[in-house]
Formats: C-alpha cells, sequence, structure tokens
C-alpha cells in the first residue's frame, strides 16, 4: 500500500514512445493495483499543443496494449482524469514557473505542500537532461530534498567525458540522492532475485568463488532488430546499448560480495566495488578481449529479414555493432582468474537472456569412461527472460544395469512456484521512485565506473574500424568471432537453457495457452535455425 500521501508525475515528454509504451501503461497498472495514493496527478509536458481527446486515445491504445491486465473501461477513464497536459517549450522558463504554479497551486488544494512526492520523469532526447534539470532548479522545484526527484533513462552519456559532465549538470541543482538513475534490467523480478538466491540460502555462498566456478557467461539476447530506432542505435551500438549498463549490472548482482543489509547505499557500494575491481583493459588488448559484429540478412522464425545496413535511416556503409562479446576478470579474492564472458545482440536466433555458472569439473573422474560419455560440467542458468526460473544442472546415474552418468535438471520456474502475475520493470521502479528508494537506481559512480571499463574497447573500435562487417547471418548466435573468443581459452557458448513446462509469468493468465503454442512454435522455428546456421554450437545437455 501506498505510504506516500501525495504524489505529483510530471512525464517530460508524454508524446513520446517510452511513455506510450512504458510509462503510462505502468502508472495505470500501479493505480490498479492501488499502489498509487488517492491524491495522485499525472502532469504531461510536451512542446507542441495537444487536444486532450486525441492524447488521451493515443494513451490509451498505448495501456490496452502494454497492460499486463485486463482492466474495466471504467477504471482506464477515472485513470485519465487524473492527467492533465503542460505545453512546455523546454527552454522557455516562464513555461516551468507555470509549472512550478500548478504544482504548488495543487498541493495547495490536496492539502499537502511540503510532503507531495514530485517525480520529474525525462522522457526526452539525452541532450536535454542537463537543461530539464538546470530549469527546475532555478524556478524552485529541486528545493524540496526528501521529495522531489528526477528520474532518467540511459544513456547516461555517450562516453566517459559526456557522462562526468552528464553527472555535473544535474547535481549543479539535485542532490545526488534525489537523482534516480533508471535501468530497467534491474526492475525485473529475475534480476532481483540473484540477490534472494545468493543472499537468503546458505548453501550456495560457500561454492560462489574461483574455487568451484571455473567460468561466467551472460547471454542477452534478442531476435529484434533496432526497430525504426536508427537515430539512437548508430551513434550508440550494442556495446553502449546494452554492455555498458545492463549486463555490466548483471555481472555486479552475480560477483558482489554480501551486502551487510539491503539500504540502498550499501547495495549500491558493493556493487559499485565490483565494477572497481574489473582488470581494466588495454586498449593496446582490446582486440583480444572483445570482439563485435554486424548482421546481414537472414532468416528469423521462417521469415526472411534485412541486413543492419539496409534498416530506415541507417547508413549504407554504417560500423555500427549490432553485437558485441567481451571476456571481464573480477580482480578480487572471490573471483582471481575466473573469466566473465557476456555477449549481446540484435537479430540473433531468438530473445533470451541468462546467466550461466559454469563449476568446475570434480578434480579425479571415478567412473569408466564408457559410464560418462554424456558427462558435461555442473552449471546453474538463472533464466531471466522470457521464461524465468532457475536450473542446476548435474548429474544422476540413469537407471539400468549398465552405469550409465547423465546429465539432469532441477528447476524452479516462476510461474509453477507463485501463483501471482510479476509486475513489469517499470511498474517496480517507478514505486520504488515515489517511495524513494533508490537500491535499484544508478548512483553516479557507477555509472562512471561502468564507461570506465568499456572505453578502452570503445577507443579501439574507433580507432580500428570493422573490415568484415556485416559478418553474422539474421537468425545465428552472432560471428565466428564470438566463438573465437572463448574458445581461445578452451570454453564455448552453451545454447540457452529450456525451462520446459514453463512459461513467461508476466502474461495475462488468459493468454497463456497462446503463448505456451507460439513458443513451441517459436522454439522449432529456433532449433531449426540452431540446426542450420550454427555447426559449432555444442549440443545443450541431456534432458533428464
Ligand atoms: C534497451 C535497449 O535498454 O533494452 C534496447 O536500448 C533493447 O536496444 C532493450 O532492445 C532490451 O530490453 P528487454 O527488457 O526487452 O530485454
Amino acid at each position: 500500500m501506498p505510504s506516500s500521501k501525495a504524489v505529483i508525475f510530471v512525464i517530460f515528454g508524454l508524446a513520446g514512445d517510452l511513455s506510450w509504451r512504458k510509462l503510462c501503461p505502468a502508472l495505470f497498472n500501479l493505480y490498479l493495483d492501488k499502489r498509487l495514493p488517492e491524491k495522485f496527478l499525472i502532469i504531461g509536458t510536451g512542446r507542441s499543443p495537444q487536444d486532450t481527446k486525441a492524447l488521451n486515445k493515443h494513451l490509451s491504445e498505448g495501456i490496452q496494449k502494454f497492460s499486463r491486465q485486463t482492466y474495466a473501461d471504467e477504471d482506464l477513464q477515472t485513470f485519465l482524469k487524473a492527467l492533465c497536459y503542460h505545453q512546455l517549450d523546454l527552454k522557455d522558463s516562464t513555461a516551468y514557473e507555470s509549472l512550478a504554479s500548478q504544482i504548488k497551486q495543487q498541493e495547495k488544494d490536496w492539502q499537502t505542500e511540503k510532503e507531495t512526492e514530485q517525480l520529474y520523469y525525462m522522457a526526452t532526447p539525452p541532450a536535454s537532461f542537463g537543461q530539464i534539470a538546470s530549469m527546475l532548479g532555478k524556478v524552485g522545484l529541486a528545493k524540496n530534498r526528501s521529495h522531489a526527484r528526477l528520474v532518467l533513462e540511459k544513456p547516461f552519456g555517450h562516453d566517459l567525458e559526456s557522462a562526468l559532465q552528464l553527472n555535473k549538470d544535474l547535481q549543479a541543482h539535485f542532490d545526488e540522492s534525489q537523482i534516480y538513475r533508471i535501468d530497467h534490467y534491474l526492475g525485473k523480478e529475475t534480476v532481483q532475485n540473484i540477490l534472494a538466491f545468493r543472499f537468503a540460502n546458505p548453501m550456495f555462498e560457500p561454492i560462489w568463488n574461483r574455487h568451484y566456478i571455473d567460468h561466467v557467461t551472460i547471454t542477452v539476447a534478442e531476435d529484434i532488430g533496432i526497430e525504426n530506432r536508427a537515430d539512437y542505435y548508430e551513434n550508440a551500438g550494442a556495446l553502449r546499448d546494452m554492455i555498458q549498463n545492463h549486463i555490466l549490472q548483471l555481472l555486479c548482482l552475480v560477483a558482489m560480495e554480501p551486502p551487510i543489509s539491503f539500504e540502498a547505499n550499501e547495495v549500491r557500494n558493493k556493487k559499485v566495488n565490483v565494477l572497481h575491481s574489473i582488470r581494466p583493459i588495454e586498449e593496446s588488448h582490446a582486440y583480444q578481449m572483445a570482439v563485435r559484429g554486424q548482421y546481414n540478412s537472414g532468416w528469423i522464425q521462417g521469415e526472411p529479414v534485412d541486413e543492419y545496413r539496409k534498416e530506415a535511416n541507417v547508413k549504407p556503409k554504417s560500423n555500427t555493432e549490432t553485437f558485441a562479446a567481451v571476456k571481464l576478470f573480477v580482480d578480487n579474492w572471490r573471483w582471481r582468474d575466473v573469466p566473465f564472458y557476456l555477449r549481446t545482440g540484435k537479430r540473433l536466433t531468438e530473445k533470451v537472456s541468462e546467466i550461466s555458472i559454469r563449476f568446475r569439473d570434480v578434480p579425479h573422474q571415478a567412473f569408466p569412461s564408457s559410464a560418462t560419455l554424456g558427462y558435461q560440467p555442473g552449471r546453474l542458468v538463472i533464466c531471466i527472460q522470457p521464461t524465468e526460473g532457475i536450473v542446476l544442472k548435474f548429474h544422476a546415474k540413469q537407471p539400468g544395469q549398465e552405469l550409465r552418468i547423465v546429465p539432469v535438471n532441477m528447476h524452479f520456474c516462476y510461474n509453477e512456484a507463485f501463483n501471482q502475475r510479476v509486475p513489469e520493470a517499470y511498474e517496480t521502479l517507478l514505486w520504488d521512485a515515489v517511495e524513494g528508494d533508490a537500491t535499484l537506481f544508478m548512483r553516479a559512480d557507477q555509472v562512471e565506473a561502468a564507461w570506465q571499463i568499456v572505453m578502452p574497447i570503445l577507443n579501439f573500435w574507433a580507432a580500428n574500424p570493422p573490415i568484415d562487417f556485416p559478418n553474422y547471418a539474421a537468425g545465428t548466435w552472432g560471428p565466428q568471432t564470438a566463438e573465437g573468443l572463448i574458445a581461445a581459452d578452451g570454453r564455448y557458448w552453451l545454447n540457452p537453457t529450456s525451462l520446459d513446462g514453463c512459461y513467461p509469468s508476466t502474461i495475462d493468465n488468459k493468454v497463456s495457452e497462446k503463448a505456451t503454442a507460439a513458443k513451441a512454435a517459436s522454439k522449432q522455428g529456433a532449433s531449426k535455425n540452431r540446426d542450420k546456421k550454427q555447426p559449432n554450437a555444442k549440443p545443450d545437455m541431456v534432458k533428464a
């Protein structure tokens, strides 16, 4: 239940895609779940005038498309009554003054002066973040240190230098404790569960180190392309878009030391320690630690797709990477010399995110070799999406007179274990921002440390343009060089793990049957692609 008395959300860029797809559906779901106090107001801003009826219709369509729960139209209409539009040119100080008076008046009407939570959400292009913060500061809207908060989305800068400048601009008017930088991966239930799994169970922590773990792989694969986001993506690429933020955050959760408490800064301190422990990559050795790729045309689930260079607004000779794989080491007592292999890409075989913790082999194999033909070192797989759960892969004796040791799975699956829908990441994050809980948000030093890690690779890539792009077919697992990166250490990527019988718990129960059928069909397509396009991929373990 809400602990705040009243809340005002100011969304800069209400007419944009982020508001349409994510923010309004998330706020509406919080409203349906009675997470918002009765006194709440959403003020959307934008440069052009908006007709309320047309705007409501547009937002309703987004809600209908992306809401995770079904709802009565009456609820939607009541929700929309709490939403108003404020035309505001980002550079016009008088528009901010009138915004400030509107907020002041509302607080007065509610009799919640100085107690209203005020969230200023920047759903605008990043170039305007500094300016919005400065204007809010000038009209006094940053003053209430305990209740006024800035919420912003990545990219937090384009490189280390611009990230430092952005932090400086934001902190000129807001205290760091008022700045909530969203990494939406941290709002995902499965990602939050990594901490519960590691620190609420006594049996994993003793083996969670270099003595038992051989290596860790983190895969965040997408089958979609860039979805008309060329303006952003052409200047970003996979390393900036996914590794600098989401994937490094996953790595932190796997590698961090146990926190003393779950107080926001304690958790963030432990995470930033991991980033500071990552062995710096020397620019001249970046080619040994990172590889890049760009997709060519190919097939995704039976449909032909174009190469990256033919996507709308992409330069015909673009050298932007749509795939990146990086090898990192965390130089501390726990992880010294355990490689962390990270990979991500667009237009890969399927959408799947998972973390695979590969255990060391047994020190001595006592079984005859005929018994261990299917042997594969044990591993623990944290399945982040689309199906959510954890699989422990170990060995068992196959029933029968002959001695056969085969790999088997033990699994935990969200939709089996919990009879409830998992909230969307944005719901969790918006709720936490209202409550003033910054645990799942990025602090300035985390962002800066993450940029520091990837800068040598970015610099090396900028100085040495690729000569083999496009270098992987859409619908495969990426370029051969990614195999080479891990094979150089005598290891290999494994195909993603399947959580049989599970389906994503974010989907409405009514559509689960449809989704299960669609998943089965897409898996068939995916495995066709796998068989055809990835002859080198090692088979996943034999199913129990
Ligand atoms: C965003 C990236 O941060 O994350 C996108 O900018 C990417 O390029 C998206 O598609 C992936 O998020 P999710 O939650 O679908 O895995």
